[in-house]
Parts: structure tokens; C-alpha cells; sequence
């Protein structure tokens, strides 16, 4: 077989994941012109999240294309913004986060959105890192639209209670439940076993584990020891552990289906961002009540913080003055209490109100606020918050690779991840 080009390649895969494009129409007519939005929320809640912005644009004469692209974490989103770029096809602003928003600008594509973020003063209304990370040589390119909690553990009561299970404190609290849901015949944890999920549930176990120190030495400043070290191994083989507890009938299913398992107490519990509540919520269960929220249980505490943010292109199918209208409605009051009600998160704006939120939104807000105080607030790892997609890329392959080859030691696959890691380092520097 002959070696196909790159940009056949790219071309290739990018026309077989378009096929998993849905939505694409907005609500209502518009005259005041149009912006196309790359994003990867498909699953119910993310929908009706979406919803949100696009009618609230239709409202005031906007039309905002909605293509999403299914695949949890992005991946499938990505590769698509990649074919699009080549094809001319630049979306107006796309779901991109962390680093890789400084990466995409030295494309000299991204657009310059200061003029919005000077109006609504982001400077003053986010956080700081947060807005730090919208920025690229201090110009605004990116829009975030809200922060959400990676290590957090869900957990269906009536299981539990049906299982003679008390809510877990620490970890080894965590594995007597565990025990106790699969003598009862619960499935006691829901995980579908792709690398993304995998890594989002290491991601919890790893702060739970080593603390924010830790976490941030291994995770951002890719040291050598700490991702090579005990604490890394530890968290190795809790992540071996979890891993038992999962159904091995239930690998290949998404995030969200995992979820419904959780709602309808057909497992016990599952490790996921709170985008988990977004479904939990859209089921008609109460997050907080039915659905308990813990954060994930260890020897530390700490957040784990994702923001999902847009950036924005310079588009030739998109209007300037409709992009800085999806940028300036993303940050309105009004947009970040429905929107964040409907997906899980809490409002990155620091002024907008709680009031109404469920249970668990507000204990989010406390632990981010007592994190940000105590020096235990991270970028996640599992959600491109940390560093930038190569770099992400290997230590994923690591855990993939761990995952899915149980003679592989944890100590070895510590040893892996470091070396993985700093190469990866390394030939994104070059
Ligand atoms: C995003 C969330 C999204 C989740 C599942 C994460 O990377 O930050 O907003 O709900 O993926 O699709």
C-alpha cells in the first residue's frame, strides 16, 4: 500500500468523524449576521447547555451554527477543527482549553476579543489564573464560560443503603463500599475504560492522593521524581484497584450512559467532572440528594479545576460582530446562571450569584474558594488544563497502556510516564 500524504490523512479522518457532526441549525432567523461554534457537547444536558446560548443569540438577531462533534473530552472535536483549518473552513470560535489556547495563537489565526473583555472588565470579574488563560502576549482571544470540578465522586444512595454500605471518608473506607456493592450485585463502579475517562478518574485519584503539591509538581512541572516517585506509584495502583471494581462488560461506553447507570442505581458510583450533574439533573434526580457528591476521598484535599473556554478565529464564514456578541452573552449574568444550571459547573464570573444552585454547585464554590486560599487549586491534567496536547498525549498513552495490560507494574508505568513525558516535552519545544 502506497503511504498516503498527511494531508490526505487528515482530510480522511476529518470527513469520517464529520459524520458524528450534529446540530448545525440555529434557532430562529437572523439578520445581524452569524457565528459558526466548534464544540464537543453532544450528550443531553451538554445539548440543552448549548441551547441555551443559541437561543439567547437568536433573541437578539444572531444565528449561532452549533457544530458539535460527539466525543467526551474532545478528541474527535479536535481533529476536526484540524481538517477544517486546512480546508479553509475556520469556525468562528472553537472548544479549546488550557495551553493549547497559547499554541493555536501563534497560528495567526486567533482573533483579538479585548475590546469585549475591556467592556465587561474580565480582568476583574474572573479569576485570576482564568483569565490569564484567555490570554495570549496579554490580548484577549478566548471566552471562558464557566469551571467545573474534576475530582468528584457520585454515588447513588439507595445502592449504598441496599448494599449495607456507609459513605466513604478516606480511601480505605472507599474499597470496604466497594466490597460491599459487588457482594450486594452492583456494578461499583461505573467506567467505561477509554483513555479519557481513565485519565479523569486518575486525575481524582492522584490530588486524593499526593495533594496539591504533588499534583502540580508531576502534572505542570513535569518533575522528573514526583512523576516517577512512591506517590506516583501509590496512585498507580488505587487507579489498578478502581479498575477491579468496573465492569469489564461495560468498556466502550461513554461518560454519560456510565451516568444513567449511576441514576438508576444499576452501579454505585462513578469518578467524573461535574458534567456528571448535568445528566444527573437532566434525569430528573437531585445532585446532592438521590446523588450524593463527595469530593473524591484520600489522604488530601484540594480542586482540581477545568474551564471550558472558546477561542475565537479570525472566520471566513462567521461575523465579526456576531463572534463578539457569542463572547460578550457567554459572560452575561443571565447566561452564566442558566447555562451553568443546566451543565454542571459553577459560574466563572466571581459576582454572579449562587442562589438557586443545587447542593452540590455550592459546595463546589466553597471548596474552589477555601483551594484558591489554601494553595490547593490545580489545572487538570485529564482536561488539557495543565499542559499542552503533546505532553498530555504521552502521559495518556502511559495510562492507556497501563490500563489496559494488568501485568504492567506500577512502578513501571511511573518510570514510563516520566520519560514519556519529558520527551514529549522536549520535541514540542523544538
Ligand atoms: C469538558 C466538559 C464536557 C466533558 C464531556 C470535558 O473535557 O470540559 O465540558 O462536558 O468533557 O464531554
Amino acid at each position: 500500500m502506497k503511504t498516503r500524504s498527511l494531508l490526505q490523512k487528515t482530510v480522511t479522518i476529518g470527513l469520517s468523524v464529520a459524520a458524528l457532526t450534529v446540530g448545525g441549525t440555529a434557532l430562529g432567523a437572523s439578520d445581524k449576521g452569524k457565528v459558526s461554534v466548534l464544540n464537543w457537547w453532544t450528550s443531553g444536558s451538554e445539548a440543552k447547555s448549548m441551547n441555551v446560548l443559541q437561543q439567547m443569540l437568536a433573541d437578539k438577531g444572531y444565528k449561532m451554527v452549533n457544530d458539535a462533534v460527539s466525543g467526551g473530552g474532545g478528541s474527535n472535536a479536535r481533529t476536526v477543527l484540524k481538517s477544517r483549518i486546512q480546508s479553509n473552513n475556520l469556525p468562528g470560535a472553537a472548544q479549546i482549553k488550557g495551553p493549547e489556547i497559547q499554541q493555536w495563537c501563534t497560528t495567526g489565526l486567533t482573533m483579538n476579543i479585548d475590546q469585549v473583555a475591556k467592556e465587561q472588565n474580565w480582568s476583574k470579574i474572573l479569576p485570576g489564573p482564568v483569565a490569564k488563560g484567555m490570554q495570549c502576549d496579554d490580548h484577549f482571544v478566548a471566552v471562558p464560560f464557566n469551571l467545573h470540578r474534576i475530582n468528584w465522586l457520585w454515588i447513588n444512595k439507595s445502592a449504598l443503603e441496599k448494599a449495607g454500605a456507609s459513605m466513604p471518608t478516606d480511601w480505605n473506607s472507599l474499597v470496604d463500599t466497594l466490597d460491599k456493592l459487588k457482594a450486594a450485585g452492583i456494578t461499583p463502579v461505573a467506567g467505561g475504560g477509554d483513555t479519557w475517562q481513565v485519565a479523569t478518574e486518575f486525575d481524582a485519584i492522584a490530588l486524593a492522593t499526593g495533594g496539591a503539591d504533588f499534583y502540580r509538581k508531576a502534572f505542570v512541572d513535569l518533575d522528573e521524581n514526583a512523576l516517577s516517585g512512591d506517590t506516583m506509584t501509590k496512585a498507580l495502583k488505587r487507579l489498578r484497584t478502581i479498575q477491579k471494581y468496573e465492569d469489564p462488560a461495560g468498556q466502550g461506553l461513554s461518560w454519560n450512559h456510565d451516568t444513567g447507570l449511576v441514576v438508576k442505581g444499576k452501579a454505585g458510583m462513578q469518578i467524573m467532572g461535574d458534567w456528571a450533574k448535568g445528566e444527573i439533573s437532566n434525569a430528573d434526580a437531585t445532585p446532592g440528594d438521590e446523588i450524593a457528591c463527595i469530593a473524591f476521598p484520600g489522604e488530601h484535599s484540594g480542586f482540581v479545576y477545568n474551564a471550558d473556554s472558546f477561542e475565537m478565529f479570525k472566520s471566513s464564514n462567521s461575523d465579526q460582530q456576531a463572534q463578539y456578541a457569542f463572547a460578550r452573552t457567554a459572560l452575561s449574568p443571565e447566561f452564566q446562571r442558566k447555562f451553568n444550571m443546566a451543565k454542571g459547573s459553577i459560574p466563572v464570573r466571581e459576582d454572579v450569584s449562587l442562589d438557586g444552585f443545587d447542593a452540590c454547585a455550592q459546595q463546589s464554590k466553597k471548596d474552589f474558594t477555601a483551594a484558591e486560599k489554601n494553595d490547593a487549586l490545580v489545572p487538570s491534567f485529564s482536561q488539557d488544563m495543565a499542559e499542552n496536547g503533546a505532553v498530555k498525549g504521552a502521559i495518556f498513552d502511559v495510562i492507556a497502556k497501563f490500563y489496559n495490560n494488568k501485568g504492567m507494574s506500577p512502578e513501571d508505568a511511573a518510570k514510563e510516564m516520566a520519560s514519556q513525558a519529558k520527551q514529549a516535552k522536549m520535541m514540542s519545544q523544538m
